[in-house]
């Protein structure tokens, strides 16, 4: 995943982060396909940090809550892939913002 940080926000009822995915599906299976009108994905999230947040491979705590949703993978598709896909830049640090 590589963000875009000109997609990326939040404010009091949303967050956005957009992202350029590359080789995210798989010809195994083991991923929606690019024909997929939705997914269904998961998440995990803590409010207690991991024991050394700049270490990827820092220890995590278990989460507080968890859960999953559908994705609408259909209206995620644009037109505008390609210039989308230069607005995303390998290693680039993003911030939610209000
Ligand atoms: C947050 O952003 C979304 C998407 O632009 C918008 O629909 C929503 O109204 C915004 N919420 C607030 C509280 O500004």
């Amino acid at each position: 995943m590589t963000p875009i940080a000109s997609g990326t926000y939040v404010n009091a009822t949303h967050y956005s982060y957009t992202f350029l995915c590359k080789a995210c599906i798989l010809a195994d299976g083991t991923t929606f396909k690019a024909s997929d009108a939705t997914d269904t994905l998961g998440f995990a999230f803590s409010t207690a940090a991991p024991a050394t947040p700049a270490n990827h491979a820092s220890a995590l705590v278990h989460h507080a809550s968890d859960g999953h949703f559908t994705a609408n993978i259909a209206g995620a598709k644009s037109a505008k892939y390609d210039a989308w896909a230069a607005l995303a830049v390998p290693g680039q640090a993003v911030t939610f913002r209000a």
